[in-house]
Formats: C-alpha cells, structure tokens, sequence
C-alpha cells in the first residue's frame, strides 16, 4: 500500500538530493580513422569477457567500422585514435570488467553504470585523463583498490549500488580534484577516514553502508559542499559541531545512524541554504530547536524515531517551502491549547504534502483549525497518541488526503457525513478509538479507498450498503464494534478485496453467496457475530483465502466438500457453530492446512485423514 506509514528512510531521498547534481564535460569529438592500436584491442579484449548483450548495443563492435565509431565509443579529437570516452551505461550488459580498460589512458569518461558487471574492480591507476569514472548499480564485488587515488584528474566517482567489500580508500584525500563521492549502498565497512578532505568536494554520498566511527571533523574543511548524505550506518557521536560552519550545505542526510545528544540551538539559523535534513532514526533527545524554522529553505524535514521531547516547535510555520514534515516516533506533546499553536501556523506552509506526528506523545482534542491546513496535505498521520475529543469535521477541508491515519488514540464521538468530501482517499484508519454512532454512507463516495480500516471502535448501525461503490477497495476492517444487521451481499461483491474483517459485531443473516465473487480474497473473518444458515458453496471460488475464521456463529448444514478446494487454506476455524456434518474427504485433502478448529459442533464420524 503506497500509504502505510513506514519511516522516512534516507534511500527514499536520495535521488531526490542527487538530483543537485550536474555534469560537466569537454568538448570531444568523434575519430574517422581506423587504425589498429592499443585502445582497440583494449576495447576488444573488454568485449570478449561481455557474456550477455541483450540489447545487441556491441552488434557494431566488429572489424568493419572503425573503432571510434563503435557504439559508446568516442575517440580525441587530437590524438584521433585515442579512446576519451567509453560510455554503456543502461545496456543490461553481463560479464566482467578487464585489466584492459587500464590501458586506455587517454580515456576521460568511463561509464558502464547500470549493468550487470560483476568480479572486481581492475587497476585503472594508469588512466591519468580520467575524470569520470561512474560505475553504479552494477554488481560489482571485492575492495576498491587504493590505486584508484592515482587517477588524478578523478572529478566524479560514482560506485554507488554494487556489493563492494573494505574501506573508503584511506588515501582518498589524494584525488585533489574530486567534486563528487558516490558511494552510496555499496556495503563498505569502517570508519570515513579523516583524508576526505579534498577541498573541491561538493557531493558525497556514503548512505546505506556499514560505516562505523564517529563522523571526522575534517569534513569541515569542505567549504564547498552542498551534499552530504551519511544515513543507513552505524555512525556514532553527538551532532558534528563542524557542520554549523558549513553554510553551504543544500541537502544533510545523518538519518539511521547511532547518533545521540541534542541538537545544536542554533541549527537552523547557520543552513540558509539547506533544503533537505534527515536525522531520524537515531539517539537524539531534547528540545527541537526552534531556530530550525530560520532555515528558510527546507523543504524536507525528518527528525523521526528519536527521542526529542517537549512541544512541535510553531516556528515550522514560517517555512514556506515546506513540502514534508516527519516527526513521528518522538516523546513530543501538547498539553494545552497553547502548545498545538504549531499546527494553525503550518496552514502557512502551501507546499506541505505530508505531516506526520504519529507515535507521541499528544493529548487533547485535535484542534478545529486543522481544517485550515493547505488543501495540498496529502497524508496526515496522528496514530499512535493520546489524543481525545471529536474528530473535527473541518478535516473534510483537507480534500488533498489521500491517507488518513488516527488510529489508536481515544477520539470519540461520531464521524459525519463530510468524510465523503475526501475523494482522493485511498487509505483511511480511524482504528483504535472509541468512535460511535452509524459508519457515515458517504464512505461510498470514497471511490479511490484501498484501505479502510473503522475496527475496535463503538460504530453502530447496519453496514452502509453505498460502500459497494469503493470498487477499488482491498482490506476492509470493522471488527470490534457494535454493527448489526445482515451481511449486505453489495459488500460480498468487492472484486478487489483481499482482507475481509468483520468479526466481534452482531451481524446476522446467511453469509450471501456473492462471496464467491470475492476471488482476490486472502482472509475472511466474521467470528462471533450471528451468522446462520450454510457456508454457501460459492466460498470455494475464493481460490486464494489463506484464512478462514467464521467461529462463534450459528451456522449449520454440513461442512461443504467444496472447501476441499481451497488449496491455499492454512487457517480454518469453524468452532463454535451448530455445523452437523463433515465429510471427511473435504479437509483431508487440503495439504496447506496449519491450524484447524472444529470444536463445539455437533460433527460425526471419522476424523479427516489427511
Ligand atoms: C588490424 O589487425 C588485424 C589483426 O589483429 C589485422 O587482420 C588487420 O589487417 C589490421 N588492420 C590494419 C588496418 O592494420
Ligand atoms: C554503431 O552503433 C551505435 C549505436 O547503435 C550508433 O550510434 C553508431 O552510429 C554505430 N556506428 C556506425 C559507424 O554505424
Ligand atoms: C555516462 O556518464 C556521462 C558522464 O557523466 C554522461 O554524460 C552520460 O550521459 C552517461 N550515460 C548515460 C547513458 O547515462
Ligand atoms: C596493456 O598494454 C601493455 C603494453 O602497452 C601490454 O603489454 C598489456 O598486455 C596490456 N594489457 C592488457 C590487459 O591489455
Ligand atoms: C601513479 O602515477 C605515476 C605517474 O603519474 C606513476 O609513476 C606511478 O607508478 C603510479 N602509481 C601507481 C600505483 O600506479
Ligand atoms: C552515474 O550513473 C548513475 C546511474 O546511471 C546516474 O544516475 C548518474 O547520474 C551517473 N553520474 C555520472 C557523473 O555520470
Ligand atoms: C556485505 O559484506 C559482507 C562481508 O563483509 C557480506 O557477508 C555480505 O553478504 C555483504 N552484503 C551484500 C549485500 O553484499
Ligand atoms: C588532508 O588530508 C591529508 C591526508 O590525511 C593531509 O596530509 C592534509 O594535511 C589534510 N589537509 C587538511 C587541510 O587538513
Ligand atoms: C566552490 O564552488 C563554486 C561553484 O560551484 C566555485 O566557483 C568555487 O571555485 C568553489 N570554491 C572552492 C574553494 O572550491
Ligand atoms: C529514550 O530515552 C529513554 C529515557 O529517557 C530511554 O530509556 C530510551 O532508551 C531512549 N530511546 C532511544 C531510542 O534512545
Ligand atoms: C472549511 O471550509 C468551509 C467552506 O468550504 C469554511 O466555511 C470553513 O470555515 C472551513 N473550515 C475550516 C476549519 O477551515
Ligand atoms: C456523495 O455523492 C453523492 C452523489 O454521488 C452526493 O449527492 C453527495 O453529496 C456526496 N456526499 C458527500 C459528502 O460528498
């Protein structure tokens, strides 16, 4: 589900940071004269360990067109048989990486990124011209050889995305002309070492490795770097002091590290550029400082899963480029009227698309002025708090949701008719409260709805039959409330669904035989409720239910053959009903089956043999 909450990992971001970047190259130009040379045994020596071409891109590698013509292939323009440029990238190509690219020396770009390349990276300490060197998302194995620091025209090192071994080259300081580091997911160990200090550095991405060790202070004498993504390692220490003289910064990723202490005060008042900060996922505690709201420019902010205490700071407001605040899985509260002031100041933030506040600590009734938030919010998430009162109708202001979660906390009241007002719904979890009156029918009018979710509440009242009309819906959940009526065969119509929950209510009537309709369904729970009459035979044509839960019920008949059927059952609970007969044929045979209960029936004869 594109809505379940999930934490603000900093790989969701970082093509986003990446996008910061830009290129640069020399003009280079195409040779028109063949000659055989040491590049183009090179190149064919290179070509001979590629094992799968499936695009046929090396389909001109052959003796009748000149080799500065060759596909990728891009030849000086003053040494017109020397080979600037070798550039595969995106071909899907198979096979290894050979010692002869090393000979290539006039060589300025190398790009075989997104490939399947595979062994370890070849010596290229002899490729002086090198400027480009980008091999990403390959699947590349073994160390990155310290020789690599000998390419000292090295401006970008892309290694990003292959399963590499080892450290950071420790001399890595030795590629003085280095403006971008991309390492990121590439599996390195240890800690960054204290030569990155190539002062033209702009962009370095180490994210997603194993790195350990605190972050080096001589990161600090990059005075002109505008990206530095750390996040996913295992970095440890308090917020780098040395970062707050670094003015230039654009996009600051730390996230998923074990980072601890409090942030600086004055964070936000020394970034007048910083778009991008992610820190969650580590040890922080304390205040969040309100200074951050100086740093005009951000546009994402991830302070998640830490342990920052105290009130939502209001300043957040009076940043107007705000697109996505995430602030879940803190100790944050708001006591008093006061401290949810933060929440009217955001109406402010026009760009704001995503807010989340879930797992605190917030107490108190959700103001009406949540209704005043951009009308761009797309996913609200208030779950997991302490918050009480009514749900506030002005939330049918916020027409951008498309997820809404305030589930598990202690709101009360009923839910009225303006829910219907949020089309572009696709998720809604209001589970986990202490909600009651009718389920509003204009729920149908939610025609996007993936997910529903109204369980463990006081809902009371009949099924709403509009909600046949959510015909994208996939798991319905009103388990734990106080519905009744009869099961409306609408309902039992949903192609889409998949889960099914309607169990601890007092529905009543026969389970309708439009059941059989419901062909995606993996789980159907209607326990405890007042179901009677006969499992209808339809239920076999839900080839894909894993579990099927209809105990304390008053069904009765016999056991169908047909839910022998079911072939992917791993779950079946029918205790508890007035079922008076099996054959023994119909379960035996479902080899899936893990957990069976058929207890308190007045079942006869053989138990199932299989
Ligand atoms: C290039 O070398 C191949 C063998 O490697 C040879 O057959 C061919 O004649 C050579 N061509 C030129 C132009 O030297
Ligand atoms: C070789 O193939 C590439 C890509 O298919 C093409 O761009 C290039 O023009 C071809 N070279 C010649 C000489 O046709
Ligand atoms: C390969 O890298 C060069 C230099 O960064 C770039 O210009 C080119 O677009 C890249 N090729 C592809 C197919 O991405
Ligand atoms: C590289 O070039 C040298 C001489 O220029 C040659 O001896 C060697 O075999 C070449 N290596 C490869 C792997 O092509
Ligand atoms: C590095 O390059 C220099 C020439 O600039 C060369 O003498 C030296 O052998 C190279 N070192 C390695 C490890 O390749
Ligand atoms: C390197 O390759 C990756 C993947 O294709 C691409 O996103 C990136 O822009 C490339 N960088 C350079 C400098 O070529
Ligand atoms: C990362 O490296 C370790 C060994 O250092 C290895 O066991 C593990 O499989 C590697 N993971 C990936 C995804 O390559
Ligand atoms: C950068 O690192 C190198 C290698 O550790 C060191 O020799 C040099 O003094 C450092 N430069 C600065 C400015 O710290
Ligand atoms: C910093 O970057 C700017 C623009 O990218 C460049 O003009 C300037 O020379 C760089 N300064 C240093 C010290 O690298
Ligand atoms: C948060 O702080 C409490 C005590 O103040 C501590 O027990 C807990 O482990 C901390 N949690 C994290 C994730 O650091
Ligand atoms: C919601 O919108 C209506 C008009 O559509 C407006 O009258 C009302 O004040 C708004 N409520 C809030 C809380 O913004
Ligand atoms: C729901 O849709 C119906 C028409 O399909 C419309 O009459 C009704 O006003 C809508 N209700 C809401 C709350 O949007």
């Amino acid at each position: 589900m594109c809505c379940a909450k999930q934490p603000v990992k900093s790989s969701m971001l970082l093509l986003l940071v990446w996008l910061l970047l830009s290129y640069f190259f020399g003009n280079i130009h195409c040779s028109t004269v063949p000659k055989n040379s040491t590049d183009m045994l090179s190149l064919l020596d290179f070509k001979q360990a590629i094992t799968n071409d499936p695009g046929k891109v090396l389909s001109n590698w052959t003796a009748s067109t000149p080799y500065c013509q060759w596909a990728g292939v891009k030849c000086s323009r003053t040494h017109t048989d020397r080979v600037v440029v070798l550039d595969l990238a995106g071909h899907s190509l198979t096979g290894t990486l050979t010692a002869s690219l090393g000979n290539l020396t006039f060589l300025r770009i190398l790009n075989l990124s997104v490939n399947h390349f595979s062994g370890h990276l070849p010596h290229l300490n002899h490729l002086h011209q090198l400027e480009v060197l980008n091999l990403s998302s390959n699947s590349l194995q073994g160390v990155i050889p310290d020789t690599l620091t000998n390419c000292s025209n090295l401006r970008k090192l892309f290694l990003a995305y292959n399963f590499l071994e080892g450290e950071i080259p420790l001399n890595v300081g030795l590629l003085s002309k280095l403006s971008t580091l991309q390492l990121t997911n590439t599996n390195l160990t240890g800690a960054i070492p204290p030569s990155l200090n190539n002062t033209l550095l702009e962009k370095i991405g180490l994210a997603n490795n194993r790195l350990t060790g605190s972050i080096p202070s001589e990161l600090g004498y990059l005075s002109n770097l505008s990206v530095l993504l750390l996040g996913g390692n295992m970095l440890s220490g308090v917020f780098p002091a040395f970062l707050l003289n670094m003015s230039t910064l654009i996009g600051l990723d730390l996230g998923g590290n074990l980072l601890h202490g409090e942030l600086p005060s004055n964070i936000g008042s020394v970034f007048p550029s910083l778009r991008i900060l992610l820190l969650g996922i580590n040890k922080f505690e304390g205040q969040i400082p309100a200074s951050i709201g100086n740093a005009s420019n951000l546009e994402v902010i991830a302070l998640s899963s830490n342990n920052f205490t105290g009130q939502v700071p209001s300043s957040f407001g009076n940043l107007l480029q705000l697109n996505k605040l995430i602030l879940e899985d803190n100790m944050l509260e708001a006591p008093d009227t006061k401290s949810w002031e933060f929440l009217y100041a955001l109406r402010n933030c026009n760009h704001l698309n995503v807010l989340s506040l879930a797992g605190n600590r917030l107490t108190g009734a959700i103001p009406d002025y949540i209704g005043k938030l951009p009308t761009g919010l797309a996913k609200l998430y208030l779950d997991d708090n302490h918050l009480s009162g009514l749900v506030p109708s002005s939330i049918g202001n916020l027409t951008g949701l498309i997820c809404l979660d305030l589930d598990n906390n202690k709101l009360t009241g009923t839910i009225g008719e303006w829910i219907g007002m949020l089309k572009k719904l696709q998720y809604l979890d209001l589970s986990e409260n202490s909600l009651n009156g009718p389920i509003p029918s204009s729920i149908g009018n939610l025609t996007r709805l993936g997910v529903l979710d109204l369980g463990h509440n006081e809902f009371t009242g009949t099924i709403p039959t509009s909600l046949a009309y959510l015909q994208q819906l996939t798991d319905l959940n009103f388990s734990y409330n106080k519905l009744e009526g009869n099961l409306p065969s609408v309902v039992f119509s949903i192609p889409t669904l998949n889960t099914f929950v309607l169990s601890y209510n007092k529905l009543e009537g026969p389970m309708p035989s439009e059941v059989g309709h419901l062909t995606q369904l993996t789980e159907l729970l209607l326990s405890s409720n007042k179901i009677f009459g006969e499992i209808p035979d339809t239920l076999s044509q839900c080839q894909e239910l894993n579990i099927l839960e209809l105990d304390k019920n008053c069904l009765t008949g016999s056991i169908p053959v047909s839910l022998g059927n079911l072939k992917s059952l791993s779950v079946l609970n029918l205790s508890h009903n007035n079922f008076s007969g099996l054959n023994p044929s119909a379960i035996g045979d479902i080899k899936t089956l893990t957990r069976l209960d058929l207890s308190y029936n007045r079942l006869q004869g053989e138990i199932p043999f299989g």
